[in-house]
């Protein structure tokens, strides 16, 4: 009888190897596991003649053949569905027409997006957007903006220098202009009415450092929007109407701007825009300190000195500057706590927005 089951196993195997339908399955299937006539089935009943101490041998062995056969016709049915086309286990289905997952795609930075945004709403109020050095001169990020070197408000944003000359071994060391990475995008105001003229309607936006002690409101590197209006009967109305104008575009129609008295060497007047709290609309919050305004931004009527500074005749032209900080006004929009996060290049955050 153990001859026999192996004997079986053995035809079970050469008969499934030459099936390739689902119709021969069934028919071999039935051949060993029919109720009357299956070949498995009669020796399950033949188990009654074996000699009693035999029966357990033979009756283990008899179970885990047909074990095995089960196991044989369900994966040679797999395999005829396979190559057919229909897999019965969807788990395993391959639809090649799909398109490919692919790389998760990468986004722009947050701030890339607001300065384009902002670029847009200004290109449509005329201005172009201009464009300025990381490492400037001292000349134009100070002294061509009214801020001598031994003026008081240099305080406000001295920083690094680049070393004054620069030795080289074969040659005599050569003066070189007294450099600095760039406080603010103030240093394009100058640069842009060079290389434009007047009348000008200009954006700067880009990159600043400020010798600073970070926290969670101050970074050493952050970007900075800067503005400038010049020409013929320009005022603080002109400055008033586009501040509102980009606040309204950027963070909705219900916020208003308002502007008092600042300081900045390169204006005059001197102004400082609040604009209403974005956490209480106005109504007064600690965000706000209980005023209902939060500084948006420092701006003013451009000095006659800077205009000189740029070979511009103080007595024919008027203008308008203002410079903000990018990441204070996302952070505004967005409900952003902390400003490290913006060059953390945490991707769970970059991610977000
Ligand atoms: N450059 C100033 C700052 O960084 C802001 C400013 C720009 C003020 C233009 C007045 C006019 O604080």
């Amino acid at each position: 009888m153990q001859h026999k089951l192996k004997k079986i196993k053995q035809d079970i195997i050469n008969e499934l190897e030459r099936t390739n339908t689902l119709d021969q399955l069934e028919d071999i299937y039935n051949r060993y596991f029919s109720r009357n006539s299956g070949r498995l089935t009669q020796l399950s009943k033949d188990i009654k003649k074996v000699a009693t101490d035999q029966k357990p041998v033979v009756g283990r062995l008899l179970n885990q053949i047909k074990k095995e056969a089960e196991q044989m016709f369900a994966q040679a049915k797999q395999d005829i569905n396979r190559h057919s086309g229909h897999d019965a286990n969807e788990a395993d289905f391959f639809d090649p027409t799909l398109p490919a997952l692919g790389p998760k795609p990468g986004n722009l930075h947050i701030l890339t997006k607001m300065q384009y945004e902002i670029e847009d709403i200004f290109r449509q109020l005329g201005f172009i957007v201009a464009d300025g050095p990381l490492l400037e001169s001292d000349w134009y990020n100070f002294e061509a903006l009214n801020i001598p070197a031994d003026h008081p408000a240099r305080d406000m944003q001295d920083t690094f220098y680049v070393a004054e000359t620069l030795k080289h071994k074969n040659t005599d060391a050569q003066k070189k202009p007294k450099l600095v990475m760039r406080t603010h995008t103030s240093n394009v105001q100058v640069r842009a009415m060079e290389k434009y003229g007047v009348p000008i309607r200009c954006i700067a936006p880009g990159r600043v450092y400020r010798n600073e002690a970070t926290d969670a409101r101050h970074e050493h590197t952050f970007y900075q929007i800067e503005g400038l209006m010049v020409g013929e009967n320009i005022s603080v109305a002109n400055l008033k109407s586009v501040i509102d104008n980009m606040i309204k575009a950027i963070l909705g129609e219900k916020f208003k701007t308002r502007i008092r008295p600042g300081f900045f060497s390169f204006v005059e007047p001197g102004l400082e825009v609040d604009m209403s709290c974005s956490l209480c609309r106005g109504r007064g919050c600690r965000v706000c300190k209980h005023t209902g305004w939060v500084e948006l931004m420092g701006a003013g009527m451009v000095h006659p000195n800077v205009l000189k500074a740029a070979k511009v005749n103080p007595d024919k032209y008027s203008g308008f500057a203002f410079g903000f900080g990018l990441e204070r006004l996302a952070m505004i929009r967005y409900n952003i706590d902390d400003i490290r996060l913006f060059h953390s290049g945490d991707l769970r955050f970059l991610h977000q927005l």
